[in-house]
């Protein structure tokens, strides 16, 4: 099979790396990639927010399937303007219907409340009722939860302390902080538990759920500091037990896979359901339309069956006969990062180190090749993930790794897997 993926994080080295242990793959192209990639397949400088672009090279390249990694895409509609020219291309990546379930905040509030899925109490407002919406603050206990709709990058989300806080933050969003993303803002019940990301592989009738992974979203040990795309993450995640995942299924997958069809939305790919356990109950804190990073470099170490010919099984309604094998061993990963990430870093810097690892498989993400080296060229630079009995052992295996690697300014947090 011939598969064109799209992405250029450690997300899709991670994907890739894993197809690539498909003996039934023949040719993979990443769009456009990264220096991790390029050890595994062909990257190609294909404009992804081209859609006729995408289509020529599939057509002329004889696809078989298009495999999307990141949401910007698939918000974009990507897979919709495939099918429509490619009505035979197999899309892991629902059209834009669907992902509008990670593209709005206001959509997926409506959809839970609709399906009775748990999720924090919230309103959505427009820069036309900041009055309603200060009114709304004040009903709230601290802290308070403000979303802007749209994508923003991973930083849309804003947690003040205090009402007056809330209240400027809400002003901001509403003008425009984070452009047409804030004009809607959710304003939500603040809920308190440990974070979990569970991966509902999907075709819309049937599905398999991946390993579950916790993910470290803070850039500052301990939980401190402002948000990143992620700094790290473990799987498994020992309180997502039998009885936990028993009301995930019941209470959030299924409904979810029920409202979608009841909206009529067709869903092939991934749901990633953004999870809270508060007092032994799941509820949903987001949902994306794709695969978590760094999630994603600890799921695929973990999934010992093939992984293309599970994508595959959406294909021909043979998913839910495709009974998923999962390493018993746990894996951490420790994302090493740009001095100054998430704010402004600098790029360009010399990687070290890499080829002395082992015991740990090194995703690259923010990687590029210049003049024969490695060099930075993001600020999530790459990830190292370790196999461990559990993920603590795991995590330090890969922090141990992570002092051995070095580029200026890098860093990671030490804390990862506590
Ligand atoms: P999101 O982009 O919706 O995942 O939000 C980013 C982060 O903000 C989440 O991972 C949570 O840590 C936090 N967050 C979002 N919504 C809530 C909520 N209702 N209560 C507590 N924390 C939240
Ligand atoms: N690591 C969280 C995300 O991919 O959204």
């Amino acid at each position: 099979m011939r598969i064109l993926l799209i992405g250029s994080g450690g997300r899709e080295h991670a994907i890739a790396w894993k197809l690539q242990q498909s003996l039934r793959l023949t040719k993979l192209f990443i769009a456009p990639g990264n220096a991790g990639t390029a050890q595994i397949g062909t990257n190609v400088p294909v404009d992804v927010a081209n859609h006729d672009e995408v289509a020529s090279f599939c057509a002329s390249e004889k696809i078989d399937m298009v495999v999307v990694g990141p949401e910007v895409p698939l918000v974009a509609g990507l897979c919709d303007d495939l099918s429509a020219k490619l009505p035979s291309l197999k899309l892991v990546g629902p059209g834009a219907a669907g992902a509008q379930l990670e593209g709005s905040k206001a959509f997926s509030k409506a959809f839970m409340a609709e399906f009775g899925i748990p999720t924090a109490a919230y309103q959505t407002f427009t820069a036309g009722d900041v009055a309603a919406a200060k009114e709304f603050l004040r009903k709230l206990e601290p802290p308070y939860v403000l979303k802007a709709d749209g994508l923003a990058a991973g930083k849309g989300v804003v947690i003040p302390h205090t009402l007056a806080e809330a209240e400027q933050e809400l002003d901001e969003m509403l003008s425009g902080k984070f452009g047409e993303a804030s004009a809607k803002v959710v304003i939500e019940e603040f809920l308190d538990g440990p974070e979990f990301s569970v991966f509902v592989l999907t075709d819309g009738d049937d599905y398999q759920l991946l390993p579950v992974a916790r993910d470290y979203k803070r850039a500052g040990e301990g939980d401190t500091g402002p948000n990143t795309g992620g700094m790290g993450a473990v799987s498994p995640v020992p309180f997502a037990d039998k009885h936990m995942m028993a009301k995930v299924r019941e209470r959030i997958v299924e409904p979810t896979l029920h409202g979608l069809r009841t909206r009529g939305i067709p869903y092939t790919g991934i749901i990633f359901l953004g999870l809270i356990n508060v007092k032994d109950e799941p509820y949903v804190i987001e949902y994306n339309c794709r695969l978590g990073d760094p999630e994603t470099e600890v799921i695929m170490p973990r999934i010992t069956s093939d992984l293309l010919s599970l994508f595959d099984s959406m294909f021909d309604g043979t998913l839910s006969q495709n009974q998923l094998s999962i390493d018993s061993r746990a894996a951490a990963t420790v994302v090493m990062a740009s001095g100054g990430y998430p704010s402004s870093y600098e790029k360009g810097k010399t990687i070290s180190g890499l080829d002395e690892l082992n015991d740990c498989i090194p995703f690259l993400a923010g990687v590029k090749e210049q003049e024969g080296r490695l060099v930075t060229n993001g600020g999530r630079v790459l990830m190292l993930t370790s196999y461990g009995l559990t993920y603590m052992e795991a995590a330090e295996m890969s922090k141990r790794s992570a002092a051995s690697v070095h580029f200026e300014g890098g860093f990671f947090r030490k804390d990862i897997g506590k």
